[in-house]
């Protein structure tokens, strides 16, 4: 496909362009065939990764273990207990020494700068599994899906309700403008994407002749989205005192059976996953029995709906993975 993507790092969207971002897509696509036809693709055999998490993960570590695996890599997995990073041992050196003994080293954690620093410092491809500024291979996974259900990315119109400058929020707002998707933020102003992100999304979005709007109002900004998306209202290493000012905060922003109209009948529902759209989590039950409210930042009759394609999404974070690690290891 005459792209060549070997050696990058894989930080965030702003990174890559519009093209490598197709090309990443498009091998996504083809891995998925190869997996869905069982045709082996053991094509990285020899190499190895490390997957560093210091945050929990469900999807993420699963479709990187699962994608290594498929491509014929060995895998370790280091928890934040049974390492040496941060605690005994900075980030440089950590990076230093991972990078003498792995051809790639996945990182979930807290701030961007820390991944960075691992890129900055490995010598090895660095793969970004979610920090509290970004979350880039979940973006793929999305946008695979968009296009799956869609046909095309261009001209849709994507409304994000909810957190909107959390990871979530601000990877796809980066990457709707990089292909070309109507971005909305629909959420209170506190939680509007940061002004210079904003900014910077705006030009890019320009480029590709889509635009990003933030919006207070929830009527404005669902009428006429073709995918209505959020996530949990509380991220992860976000203090526990902050859930009642965000329930407080976002509960007129909960994507339920009104919004979902307002947008159209056929308008899809995603979310990255987890999500509290039932009491049947420890937190979910926890947050229920303390504010009375049993579902959170979505419905459980939207979760379940026909409109909502979450599990697709999930399934997509193993195959858009495998193009990422493949792309910059092959
Ligand atoms: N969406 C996502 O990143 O899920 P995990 O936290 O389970 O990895
Ligand atoms: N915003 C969420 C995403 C989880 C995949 C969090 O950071 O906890």
């Amino acid at each position: 496909m005459g792209m060549n993507l070997r050696g990058r790092n894989f930080l965030k969207l702003l990174d890559f362009s519009s093209e490598e971002i197709r090309y990443l897509l498009d091998l996504s696509k083809q891995f998925k065939n190869l997996k869905k036809t069982g045709v082996p693709h053991a094509y990285l055999t020899g190499k190895n990764m490390v997957l560093l998490f210091e945050k929990t993960s469900t999807r993420t570590r699963c479709a990187f273990e699962v994608a290594g695996r498929d491509l014929g890599m060995g895998v370790t997995y280091l928890d934040p207990g049974s390492s040496q990073m941060g605690k005994k041992e900075s980030i440089p050196d950590t990076a230093r020494v991972l990078g003498r003994m792995f051809d790639g080293i996945e990182y979930r954690g807290f701030s961007q700068e820390i991944v960075q620093t691992l890129a900055d410092y490995a010598g090895v491809p660095v793969w970004n599994g979610l920090t509290d500024q970004f979350h880039p291979t979940q973006m793929l996974a999305d946008l695979l899906t968009m296009e799956e259900k869609f046909g095309n990315l261009k001209g849709l119109n994507f409304t994000y309700m909810g957190d909107a400058r959390n990871n979530t929020g601000n990877s796809l707002m980066v990457a709707c403008a990089k292909m070309g998707i109507n971005f909305t933020a629909c959420s209170p102003k506190e939680l509007f994407p940061e002004n210079n992100l904003v900014q910077i999304a705006r030009e890019i979005a320009g480029k590709n002749n889509s635009v990003i709007t933030l919006t207070e109002n929830v009527e404005q900004g669902v009428r006429g989205a073709d995918v209505v998306a959020t996530d949990i209202w509380v991220s992860m290493g976000e203090p526990d005192q902050i859930w009642e000012s965000r329930i407080r905060l976002l509960k007129p922003y909960q994507v339920n059976r009104e919004v979902m109209s307002c947008a159209g009948e056929d308008a899809l529902f995603m979310h990255c996953l987890p999500s509290f759209h039932d009491t049947n989590t420890v937190i979910g039950a926890e947050i229920g029995k303390k504010f009375g409210i049993s579902e959170m930042e979505v419905t459980n009759e939207v979760f379940e709906s026909r409109n909502s394609v979450v599990f697709d999404e999930a399934e997509n974070r193993l195959h858009t993975i495998k193009a990422v690690i493949y792309a910059t290891l092959c």
